[in-house]
């Protein structure tokens, strides 16, 4: 398998060192997946855009955390829109505290701020225990998961009118786009540290979380659980799902030129351990599930293996692994985390787990 060179520029250039990768080859590369695979946003922060905070629970989870639900408004030509983020702050840790990011890609109840329905896709209890903010929203606010002609949430609201250029974007640049604007949120809140918040999410949402941090620099670190096909699996190696079969069934997903290569990734100027690159020097964590060929569990190791020496270049280990680990037995001492874990694709209290105690590693353990 020949990945496209990672530390070579498109006109040639090496890259030696971590300028040479910030001022050339960086940019370079986040435009090659713009313009291949997940299409261009026409919008960041939006001019008109305002946060509203209500239904604040000082003693939310029986005294454990606060509880605030942001409605983020915002519009453009096409109309408005609401992303409705649900927020549980520690009381116990010290302020600012910092946190992560959940996109919600299954059902609301997932993120139930009642916490009547408790589960461990988000398991906010926990998060809050280990001294971390839990901070999610549902995807479809950004954009509804279907393929509509892109006419309904952030691509009804802020596309041009007009025929779709080949490079638009496509619902996961929406979602992550969505992240982003919590993000905005995050930064406006004083009991927040908002330079140390991770994205995170699965599958399709891992995917979305992925493309976040590669955009927006500000989220200090990045998981992606059982992202998969154009998520954390490398395309060229065509195990599991492969770009025809995502293209296929998932139209709405990406930019129209990622079609191009159906049945052609060896074509692709990209492949996905170059996404993972763009967090470099951040921590990223990644994690695959035994049951999970269709993600291709391999593939996403070895993403993280390639793009180890990006890291490298800022005097940091990437992923340490000679080769893929035993199941259930994360590699994390580096700057790229991985674990392999029994089980179906899931996430699960087991991956958070992981991925608080990455946080601490990173970030110094906060909870008491
Ligand atoms: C499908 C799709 C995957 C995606 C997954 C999910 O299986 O083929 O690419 O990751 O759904 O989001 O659960």
């Amino acid at each position: 398998m020949d990945l496209p060179k990672l530390l070579v520029t498109q006109s040639g250039e090496p890259v030696t060192d971590s300028r040479d990768w910030e001022q050339a080859r960086r940019p370079e590369v986040l435009e090659l997946f713009r313009e291949n695979v997940y299409g261009r946003a026409p919008v960041g922060r939006p001019e008109d855009m305002s946060f509203a905070v209500h239904d604040v629970d000082p003693q939310a989870m029986d005294g454990a955390a606060t509880r605030k639900l942001v409605d983020i408004h915002f519009s453009g030509p096409g109309g408005e829109g609401v992303i409705h983020l649900v927020l549980f702050i520690p009381n116990h840790v010290e302020k600012p505290v910092p946190g992560f990011l959940f996109i919600c890609n299954r059902s609301r109840r997932h993120i139930d701020p009642t916490r009547e329905t408790k589960s461990e896709f988000w398991p906010a209890e926990e998060i809050v225990r280990r001294g971390y903010v839990g901070a999610a929203f549902h995807y479809s606010d950004a954009d509804p998961d279907e393929h509509d002609g892109f006419q309904n949430g952030v691509h009804g609201i802020f596309d041009p009118s007009g025929e779709r250029a080949p490079d638009a974007w496509g619902a996961i640049a929406a979602w992550a786009w969505g992240a982003s604007r919590a993000l905005d949120y995050l930064e406006t809140d004083s009991d927040i540290d908002a330079s140390r918040i991770a994205v995170i999410g699965h599958s399709r949402g891992g995917k979305a979380a992925l493309w976040a941090a590669a955009e927006d620099e500000r989220f200090a670190m990045a998981v992606s659980n059982n992202s998969g096909c154009t998520g954390a699996a490398l395309a060229r190696r065509k195990q599991g799902e492969s770009v025809r079969v995502i293209n296929e069934n998932f139209p709405h997903w990406f930019c129209e030129n990622y079609k191009g290569f159906n049945d052609r990734e060896d074509e692709l100027p990209v492949d996905q351990h170059m996404l993972i690159a763009l967090m470099a020097p951040r921590p990223v964590y990644v994690a695959s599930s035994s049951e999970d060929a269709w993600a291709d569990p391999e593939g996403e190791f070895l993403s993280c293996v390639h793009a180890s020496p990006v890291y490298d270049l800022y005097g940091m280990p990437g992923l340490e692994a000679e080769g893929m680990p035993p199941l259930d037995s994360p590699v994390a001492d580096g700057s790229i985390g991985y674990h392999i874990k029994t089980g179906e694709h899931s996430l699960t209290e087991y991956d958070w787990a992981r991925y608080l105690d990455f946080a601490d590693q990173h970030w110094g353990a906060v909870a008491p």
